[in-house]
């Protein structure tokens, strides 16, 4: 008797709690005040005797609320299924690393004493955030890797039935910061991640499952239609992770995806293609003193116009890059190659007025007009060629390649020139 007086105490601080939640809010939970109010009290002092052994050290504080205790206090962690849902996407940004889309996060989890707050004549009630928050124990589970202020609830709503299960649904906007991996831009996939945990209860508290039917909650490829991306998979894994004190149960909702490049492809790629085309017609105009300022001209204005495309394309890549980028690769393939067209096209000036050997000049360029697509050719589709981790070594190997032909043909065009001034003094 005398261990359960102070058991009837915390009964009748939550009796007049429950009672006064009533009188102040107008909610429909309180209609039928007298029922509801006595069936929730029943509900919980089980809850409360029951564990009248391990409660001693629980103040009556939060026992007033009814609720702040979680179902298993002093017992095993809590088990929350977990869901998401992908509603709609709004896009994933490279340069700053985030992704924006419309969630619906379910969250499950069995908590008995919350059956007393269905009607009697009912099988479940729904509940809004703010008499939840009032009459229920929630697990706190939310988005962990969003930007700061990068969530917004646009509903929430709480089904309890009466076997004690409590369904939250929740859809929100949220904007997610995501560690993109940019290397194989614009033919990269990416993955967009959701990582939830509950932000007040460590994993021996709460523990997170995937929701038995998870994998038939599909985003499907509809959601990506209106966007850049191809819908390649998704999935729902949960792990725990320890960082020092912090040991968090994680649920981590992963969706893969696959750029589609053909934007990229007719907005960079190909105008740069162009260019280095465009460059190459110096090559064909005549050898004549007359035509020695538009050579240049042209192939300098070549060289200025790539310049200014690749700008475009720095502002798209991220800002930290961890290494060379498939798209830079190719712009820098085009820049070199722009740049010898510029070397080449001085040289033959020098061979032609300088060095005074007009029939020497003529050859040259003779050669360069069927020597330069080739090498151009090779270069550019060296670049679809490297993929992965070969991205450097590529890039090195072309800048050698492309090094080693200008000098051997730089050194063969000396020779030639000595000989053919040997010619001239004879
Ligand atoms: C709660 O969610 C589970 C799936 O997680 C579902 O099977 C069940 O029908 C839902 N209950 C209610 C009352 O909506
Ligand atoms: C979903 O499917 C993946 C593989 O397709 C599997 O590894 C995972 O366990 C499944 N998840 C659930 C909750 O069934």
């Amino acid at each position: 008797m005398i261990q359960l007086f102070p058991s009837m105490i915390r009964v009748l601080a939550l009796f007049t709690a429950s009672s006064t939640a009533c009188t102040t809010s107008t909610d429909s939970s309180c209609t039928p005040s007298g029922p509801v109010a006595a069936r929730q009290l029943l509900q919980t002092i089980p809850a409360v005797l029951g564990r009248e052994d391990q409660a001693s050290h629980l103040d009556t504080q939060s026992l007033s609320d009814g609720v702040a205790l979680r179902p298993h206090e002093g017992g095993p962690a809590d088990v929350i299924q977990v869901d998401v849902a992908l509603k709609a996407f709004f896009g994933a940004d490279l340069h700053n690393e985030a992704w924006e889309g419309d969630l619906v996060l379910m969250l499950s989890w069995h908590d008995p004493r919350a059956a007393g707050l269905v009607p009697k004549e009912h099988q479940t009630r729904t509940l809004s955030q703010q008499q939840a928050q009032k009459l229920l124990w929630t697990p706190d589970v939310e988005v962990t890797n969003i930007e700061l202020d990068g969530f917004q609830v646009i509903s929430t709503s709480y089904v309890v039935s009466l076997d004690g299960v409590v369904n939250k649904t929740q859809r929100v906007l949220v904007k997610i910061k995501e560690d993109f991996d940019g290397k194989q831009f614009p033919y990269d996939e990416q993955a967009l991640n959701v990582r939830l945990a509950s932000t007040s209860y460590m994993v021996d508290d709460v523990q997170l499952v995937a929701a038995p039917g998870t994998n038939l909650t599909n985003p499907g490829a509809e959601v990506f239609d209106h966007s850049d991306w191809t819908y390649l998979g998704h999935g729902l894994t949960v792990f725990e992770e320890m960082t020092g004190t912090l040991r968090k149960s994680r649920a981590q909702f992963q969706i893969q995806l696959k750029r589609d490049a053909t934007p990229y492809l007719s907005y960079t790629i190909f105008p740069e293609i162009m260019i280095v085309v465009l460059s190459y017609t110096v090559f064909l105009f005549p050898v004549t003193p007359a035509f020695a300022m538009p050579r240049v001209s042209s192939a300098v204005i070549a060289f200025l116009s790539i310049l200014t495309i690749s700008t475009r394309t720095t502002a798209m890549l991220p800002e930290v890059r961890r290494g060379l980028v498939w798209m830079e690769l190719f712009e820098v393939t085009c820049k070199m190659l722009l740049f010898s067209v510029i070397l080449l096209n001085i040289l033959v000036e020098m061979v032609f007025h300088t060095w005074q050997q007009p029939e020497l000049a003529v050859q040259l360029i003779k050669e360069l007009r069927l020597g330069f697509p080739v090498v151009a050719g090779v270069s550019i589709a060296a670049c679809w060629r490297a993929a992965g981790t070969r991205l450097e070594l590529c890039c090195q190997l072309q800048r050698c390649g492309l090094l080693l032909v200008l000098v051997m043909f730089l050194i063969s065009v000396i020779r030639r020139s000595r000989k053919y001034a040997a010619l001239q003094e004879k």
